[in-house]
C-alpha cells in the first residue's frame, strides 16, 4: 500500500532546473569552457559542491577549496537572483492537482530536495503548506545518490520506506530512492531515468488512482 509520496523539488514540482543550468553555464563560460544541456544532466539532483566538482572536471580545471567556495557562491548568487522573482506560475503542470489529490486520499507528502534554497522556492511559489515534512539540503550531510534525504523524509512521516514512492527527474535521485528501499516515478525521459519503476513526462499524467494501480504490490 502506498502511504507516502516524497518529492524532489527542482525539475519535478517547479521549473528551476533551467535556472540551475543557466547559472552553471554562465560560470563555465566565465571560466572559458562550454557547458551543454547534456553535461547538465550529470548535475541534476547533485549537491552544489558536488555539481561544481563535476563542472570543473568537464572543463579540465582544478582549484583550491577556497577558490571553489568562491565559485560556488558566485553560481548561487546568480541562481538566487533568478529564483527570487519566482511565483506560482512556475509550478510545473499537474503538480498542484497531484499534491491535493495525495492529501485528499490521506497519502502523506514530504519534500526530499538537495537544495539549500528549497524554502525560498516553496514560499515564493506558495507550495509550503502542501507538505507534512520538508527535508532539504540544510538537513542532509550527504548528497543523492546517497539515500539520506529520502530516509529522513520517511522517518519524518513515520512511514516505512517500502510504503514510500519517490518522484524524481534526476538519475542520482532515482538511485537514491532505490538505495532507500523505495519505489520511484521518473519525471522526464525514459532513457535517462531507465532505473525508475515508472517514467512519465510530467505530473500531469499522475493521480492517486494511477499511483495505486502502478504500485499495487507495494
Ligand atoms: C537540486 C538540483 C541540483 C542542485 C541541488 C543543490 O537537487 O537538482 O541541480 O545543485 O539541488 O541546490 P542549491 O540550491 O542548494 O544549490
Ligand atoms: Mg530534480
Amino acid at each position: 500500500e502506498v502511504k507516502a509520496c516524497l518529492f524532489d523539488l527542482d525539475g519535478v514540482l517547479v521549473d528551476t532546473a533551467k535556472y540551475h543550468y543557466i547559472a552553471w553555464k554562465e560560470l563555465a563560460n566565465d571560466l572559458g569552457f562550454q557547458f551543454t544541456e547534456q553535461d547538465n544532466e550529470r548535475l541534476k539532483g547533485v549537491s552544489r559542491v558536488a555539481s561544481l566538482n563535476i563542472l570543473l572536471e568537464i572543463g579540465g580545471l582544478s582549484f583550491t577549496e577556497e577558490e571553489k567556495e568562491k565559485l560556488a557562491e558566485k553560481k548561487n548568487n546568480r541562481y538566487v537572483e533568478y529564483i527570487s522573482t519566482m511565483d506560482s506560475s512556475e509550478i510545473l503542470p499537474g503538480s498542484l492537482d497531484f499534491l491535493k489529490d495525495c492529501r485528499a486520499h490521506g497519502i502523506k507528502v514530504a519534500l526530499g530536495s538537495a537544495s539549500k534554497n528549497a524554502m525560498m522556492i516553496l514560499n515564493n511559489t506558495g507550495l509550503t503548506s502542501y507538505f507534512d515534512a520538508i527535508i532539504d539540503g540544510t538537513h542532509t550531510s550527504v548528497a543523492k545518490p546517497d539515500p539520506e534525504v529520502f530516509l529522513l523524509g520517511a522517518k519524518a512521516l513515520e512511514t516505512a520506506p517500502e510504503h514510500c514512492v519517490v518522484f524524481e527527474d534526476a538519475e542520482a535521485g532515482i538511485e537514491a530512492a532505490i538505495r532507500a528501499g523505495m519505489v520511484s516515478v521518473g519525471i522526464g525521459s525514459p532513457e535517462t531515468l531507465a532505473a525508475a519503476n515508472v517514467v512519465i513526462p510530467s505530473l500531469q499524467q499522475m493521480n492517486v488512482a494511477r499511483l495505486r494501480e502502478s504500485f499495487a504490490s507495494v
